[in-house]
């Protein structure tokens, strides 16, 4: 079976001593991880070594950077580099957040070298996609995210798609407390596998863990989990509470 996958993204939020115990409270709890399981911490950089201490006495958790430099190094004032996550064991990063691309103005392009850097590191990418509330209104998000999928990944090969792991994030959920339903959830989740599959074949498209984020909290994750192409989820504000993401944890498939 792909991954199933809970992975926090705690964006930029927590002082150190909140980072320690949000974490303690995750890895002393009592969360009973399978092999298909695995669950991601996405902490700020400067959090990336301490939790990963934590985090790396429990199987099937680990920690992910949120962001990735688009060049290998260099006068880049502020950036970290996949060389510097590698060098660190950091094994994940999210990649092309809708906050990135919003805020920071990270095009499919630039996404596209974030993602080749990441491979080239050893690093597996967490790869956001999703529409806004614009594109949804007008009944053209599978062909917006169909774009965002085609321009930033698919020059990587059959290999480099393997147990690749994307996140689905539509921006109107996200922080809003509106999620998508689940239905509106496995609906683009089935679209983004029928996508993969057409450029890569099925064997493969059945390999790609497709997380769903967007107001994910204790009490709908599991309704949304049990859709057969949503492979567990992306999540915000409910990950910076240790009891919601336990619970989040405990509801992805079995
Ligand atoms: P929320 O769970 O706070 O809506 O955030 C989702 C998200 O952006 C995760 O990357």
């Amino acid at each position: 079976m792909r991954k199933q996958i809970a992975a926090a993204n705690w964006k930029m939020n927590l002082n150190l001593q909140q980072a320690m115990e949000l974490t303690d409270q995750l890895v002393n709890s009592d969360i009973h991880l399978n092999e298909a399981h695995q669950v991601l911490l996405g902490v700020p950089f400067p959090y990336l070594l301490k939790v990963k201490e934590k985090t790396d006495k429990i199987p099937g958790m680990s920690v992910c950077a949120q962001n990735i430099a688009s060049t290998k190094n260099g006068a880049y004032t502020g950036e970290v580099s996949g060389e510097m996550l590698q060098g660190m064991n950091i094994e994940f990063a999210i990649i092309g957040h809708s906050e990135r691309r919003e805020y920071f103005k990270e095009s499919n392009d630039v996404l596209a070298s974030k993602v080749n850097l990441a491979l080239e590191y050893g690093i597996n990418p967490v790869f956001c996609c999703g529409e806004s509330l614009n594109v949804r209104e007008s009944n053209t998000q599978n062909s917006f995210v169909e774009k965002q999928l085609k321009e930033s990944l698919f020059h990587l090969t059959a290999n480099q798609m393997k147990n690749f792991i994307i996140a689905y994030e539509p921006i109107w959920a996200i922080g809003t407390g509106k999620t998508a339903t689940s239905d509106q959830a496995q609906e683009m989740h089935a679209h983004i596998r029928s996508v993969i599959s057409q450029q890569y074949g099925k064997e493969i498209s059945d390999t790609v863990s497709i997380l769903y984020g967007g107001s994910v909290k204790a009490s709908n994750a599991a309704e949304i989990f049990n859709k057969p192409d949503v492979d567990g989820g992306l999540v915000g504000g409910a990950s910076l509470v240790a009891n919601e993401f336990d619970t989040i944890i405990k509801s992805l498939k079995k």
